[in-house]
């Protein structure tokens, strides 16, 4: 570690899907993360009560699941972004989550990017999108990301990837994000 400080990354996945890939990735990442020193934390939508953004005429109407994950984001020093690709571009889910955030939950976070796809052209649409969205909330973006196509048939039934030099690249980003936020909070 490059810094004393006790590291975050949380991951926040972009599948509310029961046995969702991209929470399987998310897994491996964070294992990554785990493995270079930082506390880590898979933030499943799925068990967060949200909204839609604008629903409501005043943000302090927010269900409290909405302030308790902006809190955990907020909190985090590195953020990984998982997503399936649909239709071209990253899932409304996740979308919607990140339109509930604002600069203060990302501003000089250092964010990975995976993307899982059922095609075989993988998930770059997706992980494109989300750069530019880490980027407009002022995050540290890191150039490295990585997209599983065929997610289907990439994992095993206990979540690991089949293919080992993939699951190093997951495992990289999660390591990525770690040592460059522990890089951006050292003094
Ligand atoms: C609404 C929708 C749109 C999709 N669009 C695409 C697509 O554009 N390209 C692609 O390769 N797969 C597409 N898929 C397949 C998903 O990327 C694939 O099933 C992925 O594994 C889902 O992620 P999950 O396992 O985390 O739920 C789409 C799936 C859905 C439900």
């Amino acid at each position: 570690m490059v810094s004393n400080k006790q590291i975050y990354v949380v991951g926040l996945c972009g599948s509310l899907r029961q046995g969702s890939t991209t929470h399987a990735a998310l897994t491996i990442a964070l294992a990554g993360a785990k493995e270079v020193g930082a506390e880590v934390e898979l933030l499943d939508l799925s068990e967060y009560q949200l909204i839609f953004h604008g629903a409501v005429a005043d943000e302090s109407e927010y269900p409290p699941d909405v302030f308790i994950l902006k809190e955990k984001v907020k909190r985090a020093h590195g953020i990984l972004l998982g997503t399936p690709e649909y239709h071209g571009s990253f899932s409304g889910v996740l979308k919607n989550a990140l339109d509930l955030m604002r600069y203060e939950e990302f501003e000089n976070k250092v964010v990975g990017l995976i993307g899982v796809s059922g095609g075989r052209m993988g998930a770059g649409n997706a992980l494109s999108m989300l750069r530019i969205v880490g980027a407009t909330l002022r995050a540290w973006v890191i150039p490295n990301d990585v997209s599983i196509p065929r997610a289907s048939q990439a994992f095993d039934e206990n979540g690991n990837l089949r293919d080992p030099e993939l699951a190093a690249r997951v495992k990289t980003i999660g390591r990525e994000v770690t040592q460059f936020a522990a890089l951006y909070n050292s003094k």
